[in-house]
């Protein structure tokens, strides 16, 4: 029986662009979700932004935009990395959609219904001149412990302390510089501290469902103390207005907590894609038959296991079924980080013309069903793509195809000799250990097996020397069957490798000429079938590729400086200059113009109370989604200028040679990290 499978990762704030933490955990969950197509298993395979929240509401408010058009312009820019990386994902949608609004409203009744809300008085941090509550994150002060100024609300990143924002010395807010006034607020609780919370978390989370290392940490609160109550506290789902969220029913001014709303945004946008494809939401999710999976890091564990299982089961609905957590990315053993320049942009890695599935196969590599952080280690990379990949598994198809087009039309033999059929064998009787390591998320484990198979079938190769069979007469039988073997070799590992590298998998399969492959064709066998002309599968990486990755990413590269055909500009003298007002613009919105191929339309942030409308020529070498949210030079104090499309009021800085035919590269300035809308350059 079809095993029918709801998958989701972890649904994004979206308050940025993906960063290479995100491309790991969709790895892992796209990786696992091929594998049960290729079982012939239904995957509805689902993401969402997270677009709610206070941080989302401070960031759109600075950007000038509604909390809205700022989402909006996040989820615009979504596409080419997800499509970049092969992350198939069903749907993409939003937790502000309808659905979300809906179901979190009927989530919230469901559960007042079952007597599980209460109301209480709380007291926090107030920013009067705001006018709003603050987040633990928007309020500064110094360490109640060592004394560290400009600490956040919660813990002092000099000393480690951990405290209530209350406790902060000389506290401000760090949205106005005020000072904070404590002041109360009603607030509306989930009551998970209630027996029936308790004794069903304790039942769901220890039933084996999770994963041991996280059952045991999820354990401790349930311990009891003398009084047998469990250290399961109540919690706080509401927010007040201002706030960027869904607003209560029969509770105006009042908003969820985005922890509440944001996995109800899983069922959201699993409905607003079964809708898509006519499948009834609640009667899918009614089949005892289906498997709830979320992918999750190891940082939101406790929502994901308390708060989430408890929402759901207190308002009458379906429980997850697996929780499956992963750790985090570490890049040469180091928390990643921008301005240590060891962050790695997803989009800058496939703008660099890196190969998506060399960074697929190597998270794979190192990923497996615990929860352990990965390394990213660009030496480390650079050797399992080049060796492993590329020099094993590549390698044979290369050593093979070549014979087989020139000396017999592409047409494979069925009679492979007993050492073929052997070593064949051998290869298919690895399919059940590869499909148990896979279904564990034991990827690590299943690439290292791969490539074993890989190096037993270049010792056949090389035993058998093809290169010599070749050229002796006679033996053009011999050659044909062991390219024959090689051909139907390198069809199984591409087959066990499939999940992992989809879109090398369709070339092998439009090279084989053969139906995209699934699990169950383990069992056959090409026989006597032609295959199309062999091109080159894959290169090697060139390590020159990672050093530009890691580069920070606004430290221009050094070209060598190029007869860029023009000559030196009159000279001028410092009060020239001066006149020429360049500040630094935030890139808010970018977007093509009807009827320019040439222009695009860029909505600037200059640090002034209002956007700028300027018009630049550079829809040729950037598409809209590139430059949406980046930092860039303007010309400030240009005249506005009226264009057919509209007035453009500035002009932004691009490099470019004089002759745009024959080098038709422009590349727009960018500062480096640090620069802010509105700064003077000079
Ligand atoms: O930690 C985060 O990035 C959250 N946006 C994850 C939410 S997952 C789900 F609950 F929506
Ligand atoms: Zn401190």
């Amino acid at each position: 029986m079809p095993r029918k499978l709801f998958v989701t990762t972890a649904l994004p704030y979206a308050n940025g662009p993906f960063h290479i933490g995100h491309i790991m955990e969709y790895v892992q969950a796209d990786t696992w979700v091929r594998f049960q197509r290729m079982q012939g298993h239904e995957v509805h395979f689902v993401c969402a932004d997270d677009a709610h929240g206070a941080p989302i509401m401070i960031a759109a408010e600075k950007a000038g935009l509604t909390p809205q058009q700022f989402v909006a312009g996040i989820a615009a820019g979504r596409k080419p990395t997800l499509d970049g990386f092969h992350i198939a994902f069903d749907n993409w949608h939003s937790t502000d959609g309808p659905e979300n609004h809906a179901l979190a409203r009927s989530i919230y009744r469901a559960l007042r219904k079952n007597d599980l809300i209460d109301m209480r008085e709380v007291e926090q941090f107030y920013d009067p001149e705001k006018g709003m509550f603050l987040p633990d994150r928007f309020i500064k002060g110094e360490c109640p412990s060592c004394g560290a100024k400009d600490q956040y609300g919660d813990n002092c990143e000099a000393c480690g302390a951990v405290y209530a924002p209350t406790e902060l010395r000389n506290p401000y807010s760090a949205l106005s510089g005020a000072t904070p006034v404590l002041k109360t607020s009603e607030h509306f609780f989930f009551r998970l501290s209630d027996p029936r919370c308790v004794e069903f978390l304790e039942g769901w989370t220890q039933d084996g469902r999770l994963q041991p290392e996280v059952a045991n940490k999820v354990k401790e609160w349930f311990a009891r103390d003398e009084a047998g109550k469990s250290r399961l506290g109540d919690w706080d789902i509401s927010r007040e207005a201002p706030y960027f969220g869904i607003e209560i029913p029969d509770a105006p001014g009042k908003y969820f907590y985005v922890w509440l709303d944001a996995p109800i945004g899983y069922l959201a946008s699993l409905q607003n894609w079964l809708t898509k494809i006519g499948v009834d939401f609640d009667a899918y999710l009614a089949d005892p038959a289906v498997e709830q999976i979320h992918f999750i890091g190891k940082d939101i564990v406790t929502f994901h296991t308390l708060f989430w299982p408890a929402t759901l089961k207190f308002s009458g609905r379906k429980v997850p079924d697996r929780v499956f957590v992963h750790g985090h990315l570490t890049v040469s053993g180091e928390k990643m980080s921008k301005s240590r320049g060891t962050g790695i942009s997803p989009l800058r890695y496939l703008e660099l013309g890196l190969n998506a599935e060399w960074l697929r196969y190597y998270i794979a590599a190192k990923l497996n069903g615990r929860v352990e952080d990965l390394d990213f280690n660009p030496e480390d990379f650079v050797a399992r793509v080049n060796s492993d990949l590329v020099g094993k598994y590549i390698n044979i198809a290369s050593r093979a195809a070549g014979f087989l087009s020139k000396r017999f039309a592409g047409r494979l033999s069925a009679d492979l000799g007993v050492e073929g059929r052997v070593l064949l064998d051998g290869l298919r009787a690895h399919a059940d250990a590869l499909k148990g390591l896979y279904e564990e998320r034991e990827f690590g484990k299943a690439l290292r097996d791969v490539m074993l198979l890989a190096d037993r079938v270049n010792e056949y190769v090389d035993r058998h020397k093809p290169w010599e069979l070749a050229k002796q007469p006679g033996m053009d039988a011999a050659l044909h069957d062991v390219c024959s073997v090689c051909i139907e070799a390198f069809r199984l590992l591409t087959l066990y490798l499939k999940p992992v590298m989809p879109a090398l998998a369709a070339k092998v399969e439009a090279f084989l000429q053969i139906e995209p492959l699934l699990w169950a064709d383990v069992a056959r066998a090409l026989g006597h079938h032609s295959i199309g002309e062999y091109q080159h599968l894959m290169q090697r990486v060139d390590a020159r590729q990672l050093d530009a990755l890691f580069e920070a990413p606004a430290a221009a590269v050094a070209e060598p400086l190029l007869p860029g055909g023009e000559a030196l500009a009159e000279e001028i003298v410092i009060a020239d200059f001066a006149k020429v007002d360049l500040r630094i613009a935030r890139i808010v919105a970018a977007e093509r113009v009807e009827g320019s191929t040439k222009l695009l339309r860029l909505t600037l942030d200059v640090g002034e109370e209002r956007l700028r409308n300027v018009f630049g020529g550079i829809a040729s070498a950037y598409k809209p989604e590139q430059l949406a949210g980046k930092l860039t030079v303007v010309v400030a104090n240009l005249a506005p200028r009226k264009m057919k499309f509209g007035v453009s009021e500035g002009m932004v800085l691009a490099a470019s040679h004089a002759d745009e035919k024959g080098h038709p590269g422009l590349y727009v300035l960018e500062p480096w990290p640090g620069a802010v809308p509105g700064l003077r350059v000079r």
